[in-house]
């Protein structure tokens, strides 16, 4: 059964996320994660979405200022990708960020995942423009 939670930074299982994101999200691109990016993740909210005791997908959520929640480093195991986890993931954090009263939940898509966002009710909010090597749109939900 699939079980979607939260986990606290710092922990093992923390650690376990960040692996899987790299994996997903950075190693392909050639990058890594800093120090300096890693403890800039103190107070974010990090979600791990796990089938039984094995860690399937990743999210991140940042609360901004103005109702707003930033959604970052959506990640799925490669073998696991397709099977409904991403979307329960953000089904996950939206009800999360809604329950504490956000009203808009924002991130920034990689276009080849821009899609994956629509189908969840994301629109567009702008141009595209470049960040992690490749490009991305900005994209927002109302809660
Ligand atoms: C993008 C990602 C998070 C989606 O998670 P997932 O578990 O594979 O997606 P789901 O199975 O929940 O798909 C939900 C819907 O989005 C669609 N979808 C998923 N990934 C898609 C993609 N990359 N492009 C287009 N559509 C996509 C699915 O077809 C499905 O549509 P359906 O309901 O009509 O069948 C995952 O594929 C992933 O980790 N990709 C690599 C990293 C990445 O791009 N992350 C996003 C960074 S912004």
């Amino acid at each position: 059964m699939m079980q979607i939670g939260t986990v606290a930074y710092g922990t093992t299982l923390y650690d376990e996320l960040v692996a899987l994101r790299y994996e997903v999200l950075r190693k392909p691109l050639g990058l890594f994660f800093t120090d300096e990016q890693l403890a800039s993740e103190k107070n974010y909210i990090h979600f791990g979405a796990y089938d039984g005791e094995e860690l399937v997908g990743t999210l991140q959520l940042v609360p901004e200022a103005h109702g707003r929640m930033k959604m970052r480093q959506v990640a799925v195991d490669p073998s696991r990708q397709g099977e409904g986890i991403g979307a329960l993931m953000v089904e996950a954090a939206e009800a999360f960020a809604r329950d504490k009263d956000f009203i808009i939940m924002h991130c920034h898509a990689r276009a080849s995942a821009a899609h994956f966002y629509e189908r969840l009710g994301y629109q567009k909010t702008g141009d595209m423009f470049e960040e992690v090597t490749i490009p991305h749109w900005a994209m927002e939900k109302h809660l």
